[in-house]
Order: structure tokens, then sequence, then C-alpha cells
């Protein structure tokens, strides 16, 4: 049996849409809209009441109706063509021929641009949560490593000395830049397009500021065209959702670094760590390398997002429906990496070895310098030095070696390096900033 289509449209056609097109163009993913769908019906409606486009008993039915959908377990049919026409099925079904003036005034075209400002409002306060979740994780570990002596790294050598906490803090730093741009990114999502119909608005007096402001955005929109025509917005949320997937990729790539027998920093707990079929001895950090596999995902949804509005003409076109499985998709594994990766760090152990203490080198130098030595002299006469000792710490240098390479044994007596702001001060900061 065919089900009755729902499509909002048919009048000027005799024909009725082939099976095969229905099923190329449904949309099955703004499903997820539902919720903004109808929040944003229900402020469409109670506009249309208010502004007398639509009598208020009408707008009361019409509300009414969409409020029992709202709390309703809503079921698709395999007829509906959108999320739009769904709510509107559902609401015919419920209130009767009433239900056919919800869409007064108002086009699909602003109703996508709508659910979709909406939701990725929503998404963006969740999204920050979670990243909280894992810079959470990281200071409370940076915070029991604070004086735990690690070596820093450059062009991946070991290069200067530092601690655990500050390497893990320097990741929730990273983090919090990714939350600072979703709260940012609010300002340009805080304007409605609702009003700005198929592309030019409406000849009915509607109003736009009512419905925004019920909706709770800062604004409604300036330029009909743009409202319905654009997703740089979208693309900018699907930017700063990438950018912090990187940064989970490389935070990622660390923690399977240093889960090597080779690196040896940490050991992951049962609870975060998987086994091989074929290999009895093996632990694997295969949840850290799917943070960092799924960023190439990640990266081509991005890369989708920005290549869906290149060839575009103003205003609405089909295409743009392509947004949100993109958009879907990167909100749910930023989500989920969040959340995976901050077990994974509350669970690990650390327990880096000693750097190597050559990594003192540059606090020689800087002795050579405190008694007058200009750097770059300084800078070859330590240099000389390693390369006598060939290997050896600093500790076993002779006297004659260090005569030769003109350094002094009072020399080898290092200040730590003033690194930043103390652990316990940057961890009071980023506690401050999630709570
Ligand atoms: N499903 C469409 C989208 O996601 C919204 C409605 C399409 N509008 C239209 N005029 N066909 O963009």
């Amino acid at each position: 049996m065919t089900r009755r289509r729902m499509t909002l449209w048919g009048g000027r056609f005799a024909d009725r849409l082939s099976d095969e097109a229905f099923a190329y163009t449904v949309d099955l993913a703004d499903r997820r809209l539902l919720s903004f769908d109808l929040a944003g019906s229900i402020a469409h409606v109670e506009m249309l009441g208010a502004t007398g486009i639509i009598a208020a008993a009408e707008a009361r039915t019409i509300r009414e109706g969409l409020e029992r959908i709202a709390a309703e377990d809503f079921e698709f049919v395999d007829g509906d063509e959108d999320v739009h026409s769904a709510v509107e099925r559902r609401l015919i079904e419920l209130v009767g021929e009433v239900g056919e003036k919800l869409h007064t005034g108002r086009s699909r075209n602003d109703q996508i641009a709508l659910d979709l400002r909406l939701y990725l409002r929503a998404a963006a306060v969740g999204r920050r949560n979670d990243l909280a979740e894992l810079i959470g994780a990281l200071t409370d570990q940076a915070e029991l490593h604070a004086d735990t002596a690690i070596p820093t790294y450059t062009h991946l050598q070991q290069a200067q000395p530092s601690t655990l906490g500050q390497h893990l803090l320097a990741h929730g730093w990273a983090l919090s830049r990714d939350r600072e741009r979703l709260l940012d990114l609010d300002r340009r999502l805080a304007e409605s397009p609702l009003g700005a119909g198929a592309s030019a608005g409406s000849s009915l007096s509607l109003d736009p500021a009512q419905t925004a402001a019920a909706l709770g955005f800062a604004s409604s929109f300036v330029n009909s065209l743009d409202a319905v025509g654009s997703r740089d917005v979208a693309a900018e949320f699907g930017f700063v959702l990438t950018q912090a997937m990187v940064n989970l990729s490389r935070l990622a790539e660390e923690l399977v670094l240093w889960a090597t027998s080779e690196f040896g920093w940490l050991s992951l707990s049962d609870a975060y760590a998987t086994g091989s079929s074929a290999l009895p001895h093996k632990k694997n950090p295969d949840v850290a390398e799917l943070v960092r596999g799924r960023t190439a995902s990640a990266i081509g949804h991005l890369n989708a997002l920005l290549v869906l509005q290149k060839g575009l003409p103003l205003t609405y076109n089909r295409d743009l429906q392509e947004d949100k499985p993109a958009l879907f998709w990167l909100d749910d594994t930023l989500a989920s990496s969040c959340g995976a990766l901050a077990g994974v760090i509350r669970t690990a152990t650390f327990h880096p070895p000693a750097p190597s203490p050559v990594t003192e080198a540059l606090g020689i130098a800087e002795n050579l310098v405190r008694r007058g030595v200009p750097f770059r002299t300084a800078h070859a006469a330590v240099g000389k030095l390693v390369a006598l000792l060939d290997g050896r710490p600093f500790t076993e240098a002779s006297a004659d070696v260090l005569d030769a390479a003109g350094v002094q044994s009072a020399d080898l007596v290092v200040r730590p390096p003033q690194a930043g702001r103390s652990v316990a001060d940057q961890v009071a900061s980023l506690r401050s900033s999630t709570s």
C-alpha cells in the first residue's frame, strides 16, 4: 500500500512525482530538527494571531495542536517529505482544516534557516559543556602532575625540562579557545531569519521582530535574501567544531605515542583500552586512534560545507539540504569524542620518565649569560661541551672538558625555566572558566 505523500505543494502539477524522485529528494536528516521546527511554528502562529493576519481563535487552535505534537511521541510516516510537511500533516490530522493556515506568510526556506539556527545555538551550548568535561579531565590530571618532570619536545626531540601538568594544560588552553569560539559565534547565530519567506518576505504585515524575540534571538534579519540564502554561519559552526576535533586529534596522537613501550609515559586503564584478536599481549589505544581518524572525516565535512556554498546563486537552492548531515555528524562526533577522550585521560596512569639531562643545555648557557658572556658565545660553548661529552650527562664532564668548552662547573647548576603561569594558577583559571 502506498501512503499518501505529504508534500506542501502540488497545485500546478498534473502528474504525481515518481517514487524515484520522491525517494531521492526526501529529507530524512531534518527529522532531528523536530523540536526546533515546532518551537518556530508556535512563535510564528502566535505572531499571525497577534497581528490579526489570522483570527486569534484560529491561532490558539493551531498553537494547541502544535503543543500536542510537541508532547506526543511523534511518528514520521513514509510519505513525509521533510520535517516541515510532517508537522503540517500531523497538525491537520489533529485540528483539521484550520491547520492549513499555519504556513501563512512563511516558506520552508526561512523555516529551515530558522530551524538550523535554533539547532546550532543549542548545539553550541552542548558542545561547550562537552569541551568543559574534557578540560576538567585534563586539569585534574595536571593538578596531580604539577611537579612531574617531563621534557618538552620541539621537532619531536627533547627540548627543555617542564612538567606534565604544564603539558596537559597546553591542551586545555587550546580547548578553552574552542569554547570561546562557540560563544563568539552565537553573536552571528542570534539573528532570526523568520519572515524572510521564500526570498523576499511577504506582503502580509508580519512581525519578524516578535517571532525573533519569542524565540530568544537578539534581532531579526536585515536582508531577506541573505537570511534564506546564506549558510556561512553554519560553515563557521562547522569550522569551530572541526578545529576542536583537530585539537582533540593532537591530544589523541600524544596519548597513542605516550602509550607505546618506547615512550612509556602512560598506562591506559582496561576500561578505555582494547585488545588484539591475534596478539595476546596487546593493549591498544583505539579510542584515541578513532578520535584521530574521525578528525579526517570532520575535515571532509567542513570541506563539504564550504564547497556546498561556492557556486550557489542567491537565494535558497536545494543543495543546502546537504548541510545538515555534515553539521549533525560534526556535532555528534565532537560530543562523543570529548566524552570518550575524557574517560581515557581520567582513567590513565601517567608515569613519564625523567627528561634527559641534555635538556639542561639552555639553562647552562643562560648561566654563562648571567656572568656576562654573550648568548651566541654561550650557545657555542655549551654546544661544544655536548659534542665533547658525546652522549654522557653534563655531570660527567671533567675539569679538562669543561675548560676546553669554556664552561665553569658552577654553570652546571641550572635554574628551572619560567614557563608561563604556575600549574595551580592555570588549573584555577580553567576551572573558573568552565564551571
Ligand atoms: N529540506 C530543505 C533543506 O534542508 C528545506 C526545505 C526545502 N525548501 C524548498 N523550497 N524545497 O534545505
